[in-house]
């Protein structure tokens, strides 16, 4: 069945098995779904399938067995170049390090997306400028990252990850290498691009301070859905 109005993400009994001398069962009938302009955090023990789940979401991967949808899009079944279009079309990453081009400026790191779609440089200028601005950081345009903290990095990656207006953004970790001052400047960014962009952000993080902040809370553990809490904002 199609999910509901107003869903931008669902899981249908989703189960992903790795295979390799031993199999491992990484998700065992997960199912839920996010609406759009939802901010979600997915929290759960080391090994508990957070990646592994925000990877399928992403679509980077295929389930094993039941059903993703991604604006409607039944992704399951697609090929490596259906999912490719899907992200794409659809989806802005962040990740624990950053992933910054360490011979690029700031801005020049942002516009790799716009490049990749064949953008043209004032173009792609233009829209890097407004997706610093929206972050914060229009100061650090011409820096390479070597010249910047942590959490300046990260707040690169976001604007990065928003340049091409993707409805979702996938967040794995993004405060795992920051301390509790730079994670806190990026979950405020995380949390304006939510609500004042309107992107529906999704991050899995080990901060439960951070989590708490979120609107809903997917707890995972074995695999396995333990509990979704819905935060009232
Ligand atoms: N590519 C892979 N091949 C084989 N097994 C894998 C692969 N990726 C993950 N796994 C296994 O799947 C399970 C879930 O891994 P996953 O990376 O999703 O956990 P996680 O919740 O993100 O953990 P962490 O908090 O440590 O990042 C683990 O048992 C892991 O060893
Ligand atoms: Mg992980």
């Amino acid at each position: 069945m199609a999910p509901g109005a107003g869903s931008v993400m669902a899981l249908e009994n989703v189960s992903k098995v790795y295979g390799g001398a031993v199999s491992t069962i990484a998700l065992n009938g997960v199912t839920f779904d996010i609406k759009e302009g939802d901010f979600a955090s997915i929290v759960g023990p080391s090994g508990s399938g957070k990646s592994t789940l925000l990877n399928l979401l992403g679509a980077l991967d295929r389930p094993t067995s039941g059903k993703i949808y991604i604006n409607s899009h039944d992704i399951s079944l697609y090929d490596d170049n259906q999912l490719s279009m899907i992200r794409n079309k659809y989806i802005g990453f962040i990740f624990q390090a950053y992933n910054l081009i360490g011979r690029l400026t700031a801005i020049e790191n942002i516009e790799i997306p716009l490049m990749v779609r064949g953008i043209p440089r004032d173009k792609r200028e233009v829209l890097a400028m407004q997706s610093m601005r929206l972050i914060g950081i229009e100061g650090l345009r011409n820096k390479k990252p070597t010249f910047l903290s942590g959490g300046e990095q990260q707040r690169v990656a976001i604007s990065r990850a928003l340049v091409a207006e993707p409805k979702i953004i996938l967040a794995d970790e993004p405060t795992g290498n920051l301390d509790s001052i730079n994670s806190k400047v990026v979950m405020d960014a995380l949390i304006k691009i939510n609500k004042e962009a309107g992107k529906t952000v999704i991050m899995v993080t080990h901060n439960l301070e951070l989590a708490n902040m979120t609107r809903k809370i997917i707890r995972i553990r074995d695999g396995m859905v333990e509990k979704i809490e819905n935060v009232a904002w």
